[in-house]
């Protein structure tokens, strides 16, 4: 018994009681206080590192209330927290430990061509997102970070498609996080009249105000001729 207490004291990090703290208070009482889901939340016994860093770097988890739309917030903890809680959330997590490892130099224009055939369908051209049907959106990555990104690609969050090294390779990954990066300047502009980059929901919504509008000016014009 001393010598299994000894063993675990020795093989688990050093914070691992702060993160065991965290995790009881903020995190069972929907995922379980063994990590084995329930009602409420699934397990975590089989979840991925780069899964967990991406819920908690993101703010969508701890989530407020059990199965709710999951959007990006401020997060909840402290970096150094965050790495914390996913050590310890690895340390009993059959799942992959590694995160994904992201270079910068990647080549824009082979990103482009990424970001045009894997992602650009749901996330608009501007990666500003776009509303993708069955009440789905795509967000924006304006505010991502380019490891938030590499995550997001390898563990496809909700109805996202999950893109594996061999659909998109590291150097391909590093490219689109060039390409995204040159995005988030707002160098995007595919000509005409761009609305400031406001992306397509606003664009949408703005095309159709003006076109009502125009709608009633003709039609109070054909009312008032005689
Ligand atoms: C109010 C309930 C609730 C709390 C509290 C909560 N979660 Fe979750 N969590 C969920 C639900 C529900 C899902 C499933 C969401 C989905 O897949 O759309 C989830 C999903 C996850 C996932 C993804 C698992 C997978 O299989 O895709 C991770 C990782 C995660 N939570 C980590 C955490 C951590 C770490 C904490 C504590 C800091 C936490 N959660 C707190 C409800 C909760
Ligand atoms: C089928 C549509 C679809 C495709 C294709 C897709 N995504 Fe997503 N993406 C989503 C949805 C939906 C979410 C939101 C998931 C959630 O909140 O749980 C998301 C979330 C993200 C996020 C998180 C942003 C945030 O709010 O923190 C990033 C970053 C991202 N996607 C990048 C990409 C990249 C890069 C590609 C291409 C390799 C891509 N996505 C392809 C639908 C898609």
């Amino acid at each position: 018994m001393i010598a299994f207490v000894l063993a675990a004291a020795l093989s688990v990090p050093v914070h691992a009681s702060d993160a065991a703290a965290l995790y009881q208070t903020r995190c069972s009482s929907c995922h379980g206080l063994s990590m084995q889901g329930g009602p409420q939340a699934p397990p975590l016994t089989n979840a991925d590192a780069a899964d967990v860093d991406f819920m908690l770097q993101t703010g969508r988890m701890p989530a407020e209330r059990p199965w709710e739309e999951e959007v990006r917030k401020p997060p909840s903890f402290a970096h150094k927290q965050i790495s914390e809680l996913v050590a310890y959330i690895m340390s009993k997590s059959s799942g992959d430990q590694s995160l994904p490892v992201i270079h910068t130099g990647g080549d824009l224009g082979s990103g482009r061509i990424v970001y045009a055939e894997n992602c650009a369908q749901c996330h608009s051209a501007t990666g500003k997102g776009n509303n993708i049907g069955y009440r789905s959106v795509a967000p924006s990555m304006m505010d991502s970070t380019p490891l938030e990104i590499a995550e997001a690609v390898r563990t496809g969050p909700d109805v996202m498609p999950k893109f594996g090294p061999r659909v998109i390779d590291q150097k391909h990954l590093d490219d689109l996080l060039a390409y995204v990066r040159w995005l988030k300047m707002g160098k995007y502009n595919a000509g005409g009249f761009s609305l400031s980059n406001w992306g397509p929901i606003s664009e949408g919504f703005i095309a159709w105000v003006v076109g009502i509008a125009l709608l009633v000016f003709l039609a109070r014009r054909l009312g008032t001729t005689p």
